[in-house]
């Protein structure tokens, strides 16, 4: 078989798959990286463990709703959407340590220096 014979239909394929990609990656947002969103260091860290425990219940950039509500400006309301509590790192530690009712708590697994990494990050949302 002649090589460009060979090689047309995989790249036609290949053209496919990219375009495909293209469209995929247009539909989610783009995960925006640390420096982009301006993060220091300890921000960063608790951008980490959001991930870890936060993100899959819960939107840091966009209001929909997952399992939980979004934290999408969480600070910058003086009141938590569901529950009415004060916005304020005191309330927040509370409901990571010991959760909510469909939340499971949080003490018996990050550190109380992680706790405020993760402020720290949740104050840029
Ligand atoms: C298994 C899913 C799940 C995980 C993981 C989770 N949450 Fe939640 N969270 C919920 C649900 C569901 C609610 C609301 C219902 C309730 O009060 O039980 C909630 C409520 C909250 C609230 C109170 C919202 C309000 O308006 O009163 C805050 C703040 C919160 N979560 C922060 C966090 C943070 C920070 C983390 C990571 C350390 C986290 N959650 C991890 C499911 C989760």
């Amino acid at each position: 078989m002649n090589f460009w014979n060979w090689i047309s239909p995989c790249l036609r394929v290949s053209v496919v798959i990219v375009a495909l990609l293209a469209l995929a990656g247009c539909d989610a947002e783009r995960r925006k990286s640390d420096a982009e969103l301006g993060l220091n260091p300890q921000q960063a860290e608790g951008r980490k463990l959001y991930d870890n425990y936060c993100d899959r219940c819960h939107e840091p950039y966009s209001s929909r709703g997952k399992k939980g509500p979004s934290l999408k400006g969480v600070f910058k309301k003086q009141y938590l959407s569901i529950s009415g509590l004060p916005a304020n790192d005191e309330r927040m530690t509370d409901i990571v340590k010991n959760g909510r009712a469909k939340m499971e708590g949080f003490r018996q697994v990050v550190t109380d220096q992680q706790i405020q990494d993760l402020l720290a990050y949740l104050h840029t949302l």
